[in-house]
């Protein structure tokens, strides 16, 4: 299984200032056995994206949803209209997955109902090449969810960064689930997993959970308490 990282603004929606702020990434997870692929959190551009798919011959088999936040899978934003999922499905009819408690707030954000698969932490689509596991990791939003790719290659989406964490003061966002999303669940990862981040906010675009352990200064804290004053939380 391969990951394909895709720098909106650099490597897609090249022309478009807000994405260059933004620093979204996109992601295509590739099943090198059989050309298969799987989108995460297409938005910004869905012709690049498309066109990124094409030019390595794949066919998409479904798109991936970490979080229900417009940069991620489009809508409004700053009064400013973001390509996303809805633009996707008028192209192509794909099966959505996304986390069971952010199916509310998708809708709120395209204005649409649309038909997702509601997934669960630890739920598994297996493949040829490997498997891709979800896992829930509340705390920016309810339900933010991580892939873990072949137990080895981590897509975060806005729970983990390199050398930073995820906001939790958007609506449905909650200090206390990210301090146990990311110290009981990311944190218990193999050490030597890649992560693959939401944005490119860090000093580099991937990292390992070996070396985030080490500096990140959000995935190092011991105790609730730590976390709090961490937060800023009195
Ligand atoms: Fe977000």
């Amino acid at each position: 299984m391969q990951i394909t990282q895709l720098l909106v603004g650099k490597d897609v929606g090249t022309k478009d200032g807000l994405a260059q702020e933004m620093r979204n990434f996109v992601y295509i997870i590739e099943d090198t056995t059989n050309k298969r692929c799987w989108l995460v959190d297409p938005a910004w551009d869905i012709e690049g994206i498309l066109h990124k798919v094409d030019e390595k011959s794949l066919e998409i088999e479904a798109i991936l949803i970490t979080h229900y936040h417009p940069d991620h899978i489009g809508g409004s934003l700053f009064g400013y209209r973001i390509e996303g999922i809805l633009e996707l499905l008028d192209k192509k009819d794909l099966p959505i997955y996304a986390n069971k408690h952010e199916l509310e707030w998708i809708k709120r954000i395209l204005g649409k109902d649309i038909k997702c698969r509601a997934t669960e932490s630890g739920d598994k689509i297996i493949t040829e090449g490997g498997k891709i596991t979800f896992i829930h990791t509340p705390g920016h939003t309810p339900g933010s969810q991580c892939f873990l790719v072949n137990d080895r290659k981590l897509i975060s989406g806005d729970t983990l960064f390199v050398q930073g964490c995820g906001r939790v003061d958007l609506p449905g966002g909650n200090w206390e689930d990210m301090y146990y999303s990311l110290t009981t669940k990311l944190a218990k990862l193999p050490k030597e997993t890649i992560l693959y981040p939401g944005h490119h906010y860090g000093p580099q675009p991937i990292s390992t959970l070996a070396e985030e352990l080490k500096s990140n200064i959000f995935l190092k804290v011991r105790s609730l308490e730590d976390w709090k004053r961490l937060m800023g939380i009195v």
